[in-house]
Order: structure tokens, then sequence, then C-alpha cells
């Protein structure tokens, strides 16, 4: 039976039901409804609207719905409730009786919508912060293991100037760093207790808002009625914190993706994270790393379904805001899938040093070693720049690389060009040279290592 039915003389259409529910994406907040509406009992027993005997009946049998709901979770969707809080309150009815009728006093669907989706989101957000960190574990693991693996590191996808894959990965670690600070500064934002609010304007009970709002675990209640129940920027903030991260993790996947293209070659995926063609047997396939840049899209699209959907509502509460849930939980759930792909696919990968350093060697990837060197005699940058381009030209012409050219012919480009030149053109000393905070010197890695606590 809808909650709602006495002002109406006539039944809603099938179709209008249909359309209006919203049991079907709603269900999973059955535990928080649950729990909202025994703190809700308790915060209106004090208020003394139930006496203590009714409270603890009532608590009872919330309970004991919440373990039938645990047990038997298909008992919500074939229920046929309009949503998950027409479904709790059916089911306390059946159990109490009128007095599960009494539970609703003071409250609205209203703030009690905002209250469920705030505790969802409180416990869905320390989840994807652990898995965040995992994450952030995987990757400074292949820092540590790589930390002097050499490999190209590129601009405009052209081979630019060497780095080690320590490097790479640490510059991931920044990313979910940043990641981390941002999902942990929403989740400060948000950890506010709407309950009490009414439908807009307040509820007319004396209800002690703070207590409840601490007996939910929030750290204090919201300080507006009308903003309480309109409010959906933890949906919004959620979301973008997800966008983010996930194009941090497309980044990252399409360059694996590259690394471990026959082209490239300087990493091997592991068997269990990619899967073969059906008809050419050579293939493997790096699926799972394309599923998580593929399913960036689909986050980057709820973020802007919400901020849309919230775009130019009045306030407070409108049925337009039913539609926040479906896009977040896609997702929240398609963020913490990809979160543990991208672990697993971290954990197996094998790195191909030789191949690697051979593309680092190749390129001319040094050729700013030998401007610098020029720079060293005593040779404008500008005009060090120039000559290198023109040195690189040569090489090219002979098909070497700069080191290889004899000392007479860097001499005809530039006559400060001694043989002391030579140990700087060398993959390590492009290297070493970079040892500045932030730098790819190996030691630079090492101590960035040291710092994060690794
Ligand atoms: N199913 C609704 C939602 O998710 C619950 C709130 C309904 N409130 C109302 N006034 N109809 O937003």
């Amino acid at each position: 039976m809808a909650l709602w039915g006495g002002r109406f003389s006539g039944p809603s259409s099938e179709l209008f039901q249909l359309f209006n529910d919203s049991l079907p994406v709603d269900y999973r907040l059955v535990e928080q409804d649950i729990q909202g509406s025994v703190a809700w009992a308790a915060a209106i027993a004090k208020a003394g609207v139930l006496t203590e005997a009714e409270l603890a009946s009532l608590q009872q049998a919330l309970q004991e719905l919440l373990v039938e709901v645990k047990d038997q979770p298909q008992q919500i969707l074939s229920s046929g409730a309009e949503d998950i809080h027409s479904f709790v309150e059916q089911k306390l009815i059946e159990k109490v009786g009128d007095l599960g009728k009494k539970l609703h006093t003071g409250r609205s669907r209203n703030d009690q919508v905002a209250t469920d989706l705030k505790l969802w989101c409180k416990e869905e957000g320390e989840h994807l912060l652990t898995l965040l960190n995992q994450l952030k574990q995987a990757m400074l693991a292949l820092a540590e293991r790589e930390l002097d693996a050499v490999m190209p590191g590129y601009t405009h996808l052209q081979r630019a100037q060497p780095i080690t894959m320590g490097h790479w990965a640490l510059a991931y670690v920044e990313m979910f760093e940043r990641d981390l600070s941002r999902l942990q500064d929403t989740m400060t934002r948000l950890n506010t207790c709407p309950l009490g609010s009414g439908a807009l304007a307040g509820t007319a009970y004396p209800i002690d808002r703070k207590a409840l709002a601490l007996s939910l675990g929030f750290a204090a209640p919201t300080l507006n009625s009308l903003d309480s129940v309109s409010d959906r920027d933890h949906v919004v903030e959620l979301c973008s914190d997800a966008a983010i991260s996930m194009m941090h993790l497309s980044r990252m996947a399409e360059d694996m993706i590259f690394f471990n293209s026959g082209e490239a070659n300087f990493i091997e995926l592991a068997d269990n994270v990619t899967s073969g063609s059906s008809l050419m047997p050579q293939k493997k396939n790096p699926d799972a790393l394309e599923l998580i840049r593929g399913k960036t899209g689909r986050v980057y699209g709820s973020l802007t379904g919400i901020l849309t959907t919230m775009k130019a509502l009045p306030l407070a509460y409108n049925k337009d805001m039913q539609e926040d849930k479906e896009g977040l939980f896609d997702v929240m759930d398609s963020w913490s899938l990809c979160l543990r792909m991208a672990a697993l696919v971290l954990e197996g990968v094998k790195v191909n040093r030789n191949r690697a350093l051979q593309a680092a060697q190749q390129g001319y990837a040094n050729a700013t070693e030998l401007a610098d060197y020029l720079v060293s005699k005593g040779m404008p940058f500008r005009e060090a720049h120039h000559v290198v381009g023109e040195v690189v030209l040569r090489a090219i012409a002979e098909a070497k690389p700069i080191e290889q050219l004899p000392l007479a012919t860097l001499q005809s480009y530039a006559a400060v060009i001694a043989e002391d030149v030579y140990p700087n053109l060398t993959i390590e000393a492009c290297l070493d040279k970079r040892n500045v905070l932030g730098g790819t010197a190996v030691a630079q890695i090492q101590a960035a290592l040291v710092a994060k606590k690794y």
C-alpha cells in the first residue's frame, strides 16, 4: 500500500507506478533506512512521542527486519513497494501493527532519503579510500621493484628523455595521493546529518538534532532545513572525485597499453588480466586496461547527469532528485571495480628491461645532454639547441646514435666539443644529472620512496 492514499479518489496508472517507483534502484539503501529509523525512533521517544515500551518494540522489530533482509534480500524487490522507505514502513506495520504507523511522526521521506543516502556515501567513501590506498601501495611496490629500469620518457608520444620506470610509477602515486585527499575532503564535508529537517521547514517536534546526528555517526547536524533536504552536493562531489580518479586510471591504462604493445614491448601484462582473440591465436589483449579506460566514459556521463539534474531545481525537494542514485551507485561500483582491477594489473606486470633500455638509447633522447654540454663550455643555450639539431640531422642521415659520431664530426659542428663529451652522452649520465627534487635520478626515486614511508 502507498504511504499517501487518503487525498486521492482514483488509483495511479500502472505506467505511472512503474515510472515513479524507485525501489528497483534504492533497495540498496535498506540497511541505512533501518539504521536511520532506529535512530529516529529513539529521537521521537525522547521528544515524548513514544513510550519506552513502544520504542523498545519498534527497535526490536527494526533489528529483526535487518536480519531478515540480509538473509533474504530478494523479498525487497518482490514486495512491489514504491521505494525503500515504504518497504521498511510496510514491514514494520506487518510486525507491530499500528505502532509501526507512529514511526514517521515528525519525519518526511525528504529528510529520510537525504539521511539514508549520506549514510551510504559515508560507508562507500570509506571503502573507496581503502581501495585507493591499496592501489597506491601496488604502485609504490612497482616503483620499488623497477626503481632503476630505464625507459624512454615521452612528450607528444615522441621519445624525449630517458627516465626510469620508478619515476613513471611515482608520477601516478602523486595522482593517487591527490585522489585520496580529494575524497577525504568530500567525506569531511558530507559528514552532517539532515534528519530532523522534516519535509522542508524543520520538524515540529522537540528533537535533539545534535544527539540524533551523533547517534548516527555524523559529526554534526545540518543547519538549514531547506538546504538539508535539497542538498545533493555530496553526490556531485563523489561523482567528481571519481571522474578525476578515473581520468588518472585511464591515463595509466593508456600508458600501459602502449608499453605492452608489440611496438613498444617494454612490459608484459600477466595472463590473469588479459584475454585471447577468437580468431588470431597469437594475441594477448590488454582487456583489463581497456575496460578501465572505457568505463571512465560512463563515470563522466553520470557526473554530467547529476549536475544537469540539479541545475535550476527550485528549493527544496523535487522528484527530479530521485534520479540522483542510479548514476551515483554506478559511479561508485565502476570506480571501486577499476581501482581493484588496476591494482591486480600492477601486481603482475613484468618489465622487459633490455627492450626498454634499448628504446631509451634510440631516438636521440640524449640530445638535451649534448646541448647542456655545449652550455657548460660557454655556448648560449639557444645556440647550442640549434647546433645539436644539426648534429641530430647528421646522425639520422648516418643512421647512428649521437654518441657513435666520431669526435672530428662533432667538432665540425662546434669546435668546443672535446673527448669528454662522450661520458656525458650515456644513459647513466642523463639520469644521474637529474638529481634534483622531483627528478628521475635513481637517488631521487629512492628518496621519494623513503619520504612516502615505503
Ligand atoms: N524515492 C524518493 C527519492 O529517492 C524518496 C523521497 C520521496 N519524497 C517525496 N516527497 N516524494 O528521492
